[in-house]
């Protein structure tokens, strides 16, 4: 039997590699994809063959995770309950198609991942490997072995594994769009995140005494400049995290509640996504009317429910894209930010097709509105509410 594994050089997938082989007697192929974790891809090569793998393979897709998939999350502008902006969400449906493609260039019976049975990305890797692969065998190690962290540990010590005297006691997933940080003590909802925890933001008292100011320019709705130079989105999404962890801007830390019912403390860093979202959403607003922005935000949260749930292959995700596409044909401009101690402030914005009119809400003498015509208006508006209050008495 050969397996294609999708492989992360962490614990997990590394106690993966020899299970499948012990279990299944099987030739495993690993696969890493480069979606812009910070890792040292030479050395997980070299874990992948140490713990047994045949043949790995590295694919670096940073670029078409941002112009395929964080692209369209910004104009979705994809925050799943208010406030996670699907960082590892959405890097699950390009990496399960990356292994895959590879499970069937290779002639592999089987696709496997290294999730375990109580979280989403199960879900993600399961939905991608069904749409792309359907005639595959998916295998999960984790899930099916029903491990925890440490019997993993123990695995691996035992089977002379290539693991790291754990580096970190949390569970990361990282990508270009932000990080996620689970396990050890922010499991108890109330503790305090401690500052090693966090890789890109920094701690409050160590960021600049002067706010920092920036120009974020969105062409159809994507980010397209940073302070007026032409940029890619590779490019400035690198340079906010910087910047906005600089400032200590970008953590979030809120109760989720995953698809299979359970609730779950999440801590992300994530200074980009949120800039990006928070600014696109503002110049939205000078673009698109009020129906449109209504109707949009219905349309955005379904989005990210189903990227949260792992949907990105069914059709309805395509249906909602087609929608966002056509509701951002005008949306280019620029918006103006300040960040200052863990803050954002949206300090202006501008746009060529701009709905906002200055010449008529003007609160000055050249206002090109004609106040008597409010009066009709305004007394028709009321109507139905003196009807329905006199039909009351
Ligand atoms: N709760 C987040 C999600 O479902 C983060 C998952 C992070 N995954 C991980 N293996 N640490 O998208």
């Amino acid at each position: 039997m050969k397996v294609a594994l999708a492989y992360s050089g962490g614990l997990d997938t590394t106690v993966a590699i020899r299970w499948l082989q012990e279990k299944y007697g099987a030739e495993v192929y690993t696969v890493t994809v480069d979606v812009g974790q910070e890792e040292d891809f030479k050395e997980i090569e070299e874990k992948a063959y140490k713990s047994g793998a045949v043949k790995h393979y590295h694919i670096d897709a940073r670029q078409k995770f941002a112009e395929e998939y964080v692209a369209r999350a910004i104009k979705a502008n994809a925050l799943y309950e208010g406030e996670y902006p699907l960082s590892s969400a959405l890097s699950r449906p390009l990496i399960a198609e990356e292994v895959a493609k590879i499970a069937l260039r290779e002639g592999c019976d089987a696709v496997a991942h290294g999730c375990t049975g109580k979280g989403n990305d199960q879900l993600r890797f399961d939905a991608t490997f069904a749409a792309t692969a359907p005639d595959l065998k998916i295998l999960a190690p984790v899930r099916e072995w029903n491990m925890n962290r440490e019997d993993e540990i123990e695995y691996a010590l035992k089977n002379g594994l290539p693991i790291n005297p754990r580096k970190s006691r949390f569970s990361i997933d990282e990508n270009l769009w932000g990080r996620s940080i689970e396990a050890a003590e922010l499991e108890d909802p109330w503790t305090e995140p401690p500052n090693e925890a966090f890789k890109l933001v920094k701690p409050l008292e160590e960021t600049p005494n002067t706010p920092e100011e920036l120009v974020i320019g969105f062409t159809g709705g994507i980010p397209t400049s940073l302070n007026g130079e032409n940029s890619t989105m590779l490019e400035i999404i690198g340079k906010l995290n910087k910047i906005g962890g600089q400032h200590g801007y970008g953590v979030i830390d809120h109760i989720e509640d995953r698809v299979i019912g359970l609730k779950s403390r999440e801590v992300y860093e994530a200074p980009a996504a949120l800039i990006l979202i928070k600014t696109h959403m503002d110049l939205e607003k000078m673009i698109l009317g009020r129906r449109h922005l209504s109707f949009k935000q219905q349309i955005d949260k379904t989005w990210a429910e189903m990227i949260y749930s792992g949907l990105w292959a069914d059709p309805l995700r395509k249906a909602l894209d087609a929608f966002i596409d056509e509701s951002q044909k005008n949306v280019t401009g620029e918006v103006r930010i300040k960040l200052y101690k863990g803050t954002m402030r949206i300090t202006g914005r501008r746009a060529e097709k701009a709905a906002y009119a200055k010449e008529i809400i003007t609160y000055s003498r050249e206002s090109l509105f004609d106040q008597k015509a409010g009066e009709g208006f305004s007394k028709l508006w009321s109507l139905e509410t003196r009807l329905t209050t006199l039909s009351e008495k």
